[in-house]
This record gives structure tokens, sequence and C-alpha cells, in this order.
């Protein structure tokens, strides 16, 4: 399904041109699987524009209800050692999404995922692929920060996986990058390493995944950043088919 852009039809934003034309193509496209068959006054017609604000909205009402159904988590261990839940930031109606393993510090202190070093690294991967933090959707696995920043315990990720798929279902983006491991063996419950499952296209639930490396990895392994831009730009190139 393609949904309508977040703001088409809103006054007073401040948008590129070629943003304005991507949501008015995506607009168009919408209506049209919404039943729109051309630009009559119809009640059908003027139905499908009337509810364009009501579907753009209930991506983010969906995300606000669960962030309030997560609440002051307590389902989990990790719980008692965090500062804040770290949810997930970006544009509720993405057509891409980002999936990292869990909080570090720096993240459990400012409650927003990627803003560490590691995501000082992801916004430059986002920004050479012609987009913005803006504009695509970031998250975890797990939304609280494993003390130490050890890995998440299978526990953990049981009891906070669910609420990752309700924000994917929320989102429903065309598709999802799985940054490392974690993300990539937990979305598409594998064992497989991640150097065998980066750079190709899965499905999760009607959704493409693409794994590749972890940012926190090429920080480590500045060597494999090439690897990366080799899945990013075949991800470029699928998202604009
Ligand atoms: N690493 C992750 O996997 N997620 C973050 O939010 C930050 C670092």
């Amino acid at each position: 399904m393609v949904r309508a852009g977040t703001s088409f039809g809103k006054a007073g934003q401040d948008h590129a041109p070629v943003d304005i034309l991507e949501k008015t193509s995506d607009t168009l496209r919408y209506m049209a699987e919404a039943g729109c068959t051309g630009f009559d006054c119809s009640e059908k017609t003027i139905g499908i524009v009337n509810n364009l604000d009501r579907n753009l909205s209930s991506a983010v009402d969906d995300l606000k209800e669960l962030r309030n159904l997560i609440g002051d988590c307590q389902r989990c261990k990790l719980c008692k050692e965090r500062t804040n839940i770290v949810f997930g930031t970006g544009d509720p109606d993405a057509k891409l999404v980002f999936v990292g393993e869990g909080p570090g510090h720096d993240e459990d202190q400012k409650g927003e995922p990627f803003v560490g070093k590691a995501g000082q690294l992801l916004t430059k991967i986002i920004e050479a692929m012609n987009l913005t933090r803006e504009r695509v959707y970031i998250c975890n696995i797990i939304k609280c920060r494993p003390p130490g920043n050890r890995n998440p315990a299978p526990d953990e990720i049981k009891a906070c996986f669910p609420f990752l798929e309700r924000q994917l279902d929320a989102i429903r983006p065309d598709f999802i990058c799985a940054l490392g491991t974690f993300a990539a063996q937990t979305l598409l419950d594998s064992d497989e390493p991640i150097s065998k499952m980066r750079g190709r296209l899965y499905d999760y639930r009607g959704m493409k995944v693409m794994p590749t490396y972890h940012p926190a990895y090429l920080l480590r392994n500045p060597e494999k950043k090439r690897d990366v831009w080799e899945d990013m730009k075949k991800l470029i190139s699928l998202m604009n088919t």
C-alpha cells in the first residue's frame, strides 16, 4: 500500500520542490489505490480527498498510542538502570525505517536513538543516501539501554519485540534497514551471520528488509564502510523503482 505523504496540502511548510513532487506523486498513487479514477467532483472522490488527512494522521496516532501503552515500562530488568525509554524518532510515514540494536549511553541520556558516535555515522549514511533523519524513521530492537552496553539478552528482546512489531505495523514502511546482527537476526528470526545476510533482500511481514553492518561495527572496522555503501546504493535503487 502506498500511503500519502505527511504534509501534502498543509500550508506554511517549507519543502524542497523534489519533496513536494514526491509527496504529490505518493498522494496521487494513494488516491488511485483508494479507488479514485480521475479528477471529478463525485462524492466518492471528494470523500477520498477529505479523508486524506485522517489517513495521514493514523500512523502518528498509532505511534502515540503505542508509546502510551509502553508507559513507564517495567516488563524486563532493563527498567532498573535506564534513564529514558528510547522509543524512536522520525517520520511516522517513512518509506524507510532503520532498526538498530538498543540504546547506548548517549541515547539513554537523551531518550533518542542513534545520537552518539555510531548515530553520527548513521546520520552521515542517511545523508549520503540523499535523505535526512527527519524523512526516515529510526528505532531499535530494544527500547532501554543494557547496562554497560552489553548485548541484549533473549528475555529482554522477547519482552520488547512486540512493541517493535507494532511500531513497524503503524509505519508500514516499504523498506527496513536492519543494522547489525541483533536487528537482522531478530527481525528475520535467523541465526545467519550478518556477513552472510548483508546486502540481500528479505521479507518481514510484507516489508522488505535489507540487513547491513551496524554503524558501531563500522567505527571499529572502517574498511567495511564500502560494503555498507554498496548495500545502501542497492536500497536506494530499489526504493526508486
Ligand atoms: N546503537 C544502536 O543499536 N542503537 C542506538 O540507538 C545507538 C547505538
